[in-house]
């Protein structure tokens, strides 16, 4: 699908990372652009330096996702913006806790920010999209949708949804001209392993775990964008380790776990 210039790319979660990255590359197609996020300092700096980079619109919308008004909020913004050409829910996180442990809320809110945030946003941007017979749709999943893994109980089934849906919808609206994407990034350096406590020294190349940017990532999307795929994994060794989620008993899978866990 060819991108195309004086429309809107509304993105969630584009304070820093792969959002911000997705940004950037939307306002270099010429696109204006919706942004959320919370950190509200950087987050308008970031439009402040896109737009007069690029010279398009971007609007800021300070936002928790976890939160039903402030979801709502955008909802509404997204039915009265009519040239919302390309949606994408980037917004997400981790915890790193095994799921007993962790308070319920927290498990909550990651269900919200992943799931109900995505659906709402995406049920509202729809029409609109099918009324134009145009709209791209991105699911920003990961890697970890394949891997069901201790101390990541909501994030790997969150994102395991997130490929469900994005498939499903896929197959609803494609003769309706909309593109839909469940992008499954692999390890990328971005603020997300640094809110989880990790430090950049733990962010290294090892084995077949292959540490990318976000830029890096962005352009795999927009590669799969043209070539129509809709589950896209970037980089060579995360599709060898999707290959291996699904070609290994199961009951091996979880003896390497269980081993690695235990390391
Ligand atoms: N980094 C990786 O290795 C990796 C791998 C696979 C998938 N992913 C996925 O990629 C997406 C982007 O993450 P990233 O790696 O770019 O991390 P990041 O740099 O931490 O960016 C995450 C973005 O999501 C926003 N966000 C997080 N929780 C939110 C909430 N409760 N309400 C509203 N906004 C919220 C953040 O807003 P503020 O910063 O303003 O708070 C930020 O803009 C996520 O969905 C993540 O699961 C990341």
């Amino acid at each position: 699908m060819k991108l195309s210039n004086e429309k809107v790319t509304f993105i969630t979660g584009a304070t820093s990372g792969i959002g911000a990255a997705f940004a950037r590359r939307f306002a270099r197609e010429g696109y204006d652009l919706i942004i959320t996020g919370r950190r509200e300092k950087i987050i308008r700096n970031l439009a402040g330096e896109i737009s007069k980079k690029y010279g398009v619109k971007v609007d800021v919308i300070i936002s928790e996702l976890s939160n039903d008004e402030d979801v709502n909020l955008l909802v509404e913004k997204i039915k009265q913006e009519e040239n919302i050409e390309v949606l994408i829910n980037n917004a997400g996180f981790g915890i790193g806790k095994p799921f007993y442990e962790d308070a319920i809320e927290n498990q909550e809110n990651m269900a919200k920010v992943h799931i109900l945030s995505t659906l709402k946003l995406t049920y509202a941007a729809i029409p609109n999209m099918i009324k134009k017979k145009r709209g791209i749709i991105i699911n920003v999943s990961s890697i970890s949708s394949f891997f069901p893994l201790p101390d990541a109980a909501i994030y790997s089934g969150t994102k395991a949804f997130l490929n469900n849906f994005s498939e499903s919808i896929y197959l609803e609206l494609k003769n309706k001209g909309i593109y839909v994407q469940s992008l499954c990034p692999g390890f990328t350096r971005t603020d997300f392993h640094n809110r989880m406590g990790l430090n950049k020294g733990e962010l290294r190349n090892r084995g077949i775990i292959r540490w990318m940017s976000a830029d890096r990532v962005v352009e795999y999307s927009i590669e799969c964008l043209k070539k129509g795929k809709i589950i896209c994994i970037p980089g060579f060794w995360n599709k060898v380790l999707v290959l291996i989620s699904k070609i290994l008993p199961r009951f091996l899978y979880y003896k390497i776990v269980i081993v690695a866990k235990n390391k």
